[in-house]
């Protein structure tokens, strides 16, 4: 069973500058709820049981998102309000679920996982990007349901533009079905003309444990950055399977401010 879900919080959010200078992005709200509680929400409904949120000293306004008592229980006290007192309490219940890690430097999500190894109990976790929002339906069931089914790692996908390509993990198949295939090869951003298909890694993963072990081997890659993607690759050519879970739900991409004003206008139509 997956119980336990990593998220990766430390990036600095400089596409979304000026609103990061002052508040993490994970914390923009997104038809009045942050971004992060989208995500905690999936993973809830999902059977999770257990976050590790991986911060930086700069992103500790994260950390007092879920731990700012004393404000709550004055103004509770003084205001009586129903709502607040509904809020607080989701709060808590999220926060005794919240375990939190740090990584000072974005050295990028393989170094960030790495960070997590100790805490890891099962065999296979979930890996969440909040950058990367699916609503209407719930990602990371159907993901648990494949892992359920092919007893292995998943990755979920979606296809893009092939002139987007660039931007993306790009996933190389076998033996596509109507809602997944086999994986058999990952490339982080190739070159236009490099690509193997436009099925693009979307940012929910199931991944094993023994993804550490490949992680600690690794050297920067793209971008100077230690990529999950390079681990995965590496699992992959050692005969590890992993499947790419074809999703169904809206993706609504949330890391850049052209896409997080249109991620809020898509949700508050879907609320309507
Ligand atoms: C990350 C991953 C990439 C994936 C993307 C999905 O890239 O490295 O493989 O396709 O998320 O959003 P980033 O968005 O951090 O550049």
């Amino acid at each position: 069973m997956i119980k336990q879900a990593i998220i990766p919080l430390a990036g600095l959010g400089t596409r979304m500058l000026p609103l990061t200078s002052v508040m993490p992005k994970e914390l923009l709200p997104i038809n009045g709820k942050p971004n992060l509680e989208y995500i905690l929400e999936e993973c809830l409904q999902a059977g999770i049981k257990q976050f590790i949120f991986i911060i930086s000293t700069k992103k500790k306004n994260i950390k007092k998102y879920f731990y700012n008592d004393k404000f709550y229980q004055k103004i509770i006290k003084k205001k009586k309000d129903k709502r607040i007192q509904e809020e607080f309490n989701k709060i808590k219940k999220y926060r005794k679920m919240i375990k939190f890690v740090y990584q000072n430097k974005p050295n990028g999500t393989g170094d960030a996982v790495l960070r997590c190894k100790k805490h890891i109990k099962g065999n296979y976790f979930l890996m969440l990007l909040p950058d990367d929002l699916i609503v209407k339906n719930n990602c990371t069931k159907e993901m648990i349901n494949l892992h359920k089914q092919k007893k292995c790692s998943i990755i979920a996908t979606k296809k893009v533009p092939q002139k987007t390509v660039s931007r993306w993990g790009i996933l190389s198949l076998r033996n596509k079905k109507k809602n997944y295939f086999e994986i058999t090869n990952v490339v982080e951003k190739p070159k236009l003309n490099k690509a193997e298909s436009n099925y693009a890694i979307i940012g929910r993963y199931i991944l094993p444990k023994i993804i550490m072990n490949e992680i600690i081997k690794l050297k920067p890659g793209q971008g100077n950055e230690i990529h999950i993607t390079d681990a995965i690759r590496n699992l992959i050519q050692k005969g590890n399977r992993f499947y790419g879970n074809i999703f169904k739900g809206k993706y609504l991409d949330c890391g850049t401010l052209s896409g997080y004003i249109n991620s809020s206008i898509e949700i508050s139509k879907d609320l309507k």
